[in-house]
């Protein structure tokens, strides 16, 4: 495998921008190939054998454009889908996510951390497994947020309805004293800015991309993969392309040109 081959990531939809957006901040020389599966959104309250189904129809299209490495940007996907993957795909480096549970547990003082993340992350054998091994005598309080992902998706990051629903999510977590809230969705780090207003300053708010893409740095390193460009990125969506290039500016921070991902 060359290391020029692009990287290829992918989420439900346009959540995984804000983890592509670390990956091209820490490693400027990869090419990367995106696929929202914005045809099928939320992931979040869809079975684990739907969400599988997508992720191998959905690596398998990525491994045909010649990725070097897979990222599974989505908490969701990752849950239900990455051990599947990697048992699939041996050669390849799959980078998966999870919420950030031990760097919470490690940085809360008032010893309760509240996790925003979708009901398919909260309900999955993965998470508890993660609780049992970092949280320690930390009291995690779980908060399942239907609607969040859809509105996020819709463009929504800060109108009165996006916040009218956040500050209903928060605020039992708020009354139980979190002082620390894992953003456990690729999703929500795009209404950070909004949740900020919304929790006291000394509520610390933690995501994982960065963690991702340094995570993909070591695996490409270490697979002697690391590419120095020239870089492009591609875009491809199940749902509607005109949609996602609508919101690429705000979301990537550049316009492109998105296509429709074959098959649907
Ligand atoms: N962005 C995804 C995650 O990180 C899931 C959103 C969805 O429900 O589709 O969990």
């Amino acid at each position: 495998m060359a290391s020029e081959a692009p990287v290829g990531v992918f989420d439900s939809g346009v959540g995984g921008l804000s983890v592509l957006g670390e990956i091209r901040a820490r490693l400027p020389g990869e090419s990367l190939l995106y696929v929202a599966d914005s045809g099928h959104v939320p992931y979040g309250e869809k079975s684990p054998e739907y969400i599988r189904a997508r992720c191998r129809t959905i690596a398998a299209f990525l491994l045909e454009r010649g990725a070097k490495a897979l990222v599974l940007a989505c908490n969701t996907a990752t849950a239900a889908a990455v051990a599947e993957l990697r048992e699939l795909h041996p050669e390849l480096p799959v980078v998966g996510m999870e919420p950030a549970v031990k760097p919470a547990a490690a940085a809360t003082r008032s010893g309760r951390v509240g996790v925003l993340a979708t009901t398919g992350t909260l309900k999955s054998a993965r998470f508890a497994a993660l609780l049992d091994r970092f949280a320690g005598d930390v009291r995690v309080i779980t908060q399942p947020c239907p609607g969040l992902v859809e509105l996020i998706e819709a463009g929504e990051l800060d109108g009165p309805q996006t916040r009218e629903l956040l500050r209903g999510l928060v605020a039992p977590l708020l009354a139980e004293g979190c002082d620390t809230l894992i953003l456990g969705c690729t999703h929500y780090p795009f209404v950070r800015p909004l949740l900020r207003q919304l929790v006291p300053e000394s509520v610390s708010l933690i995501d994982t991309g960065a963690a991702v893409a340094r995570q993909l740095e070591r695996l490409l390193q270490a697979g002697e993969l690391l590419a120095a460009g020239p870089a492009e990125a591609r875009f491809w969506s199940s749902g509607d392309p005109a949609e996602l290039a609508r919101v690429l500016p705000r979301l990537w921070g550049a316009a492109a040109v998105v296509e429709a991902l074959p098959g649907g």
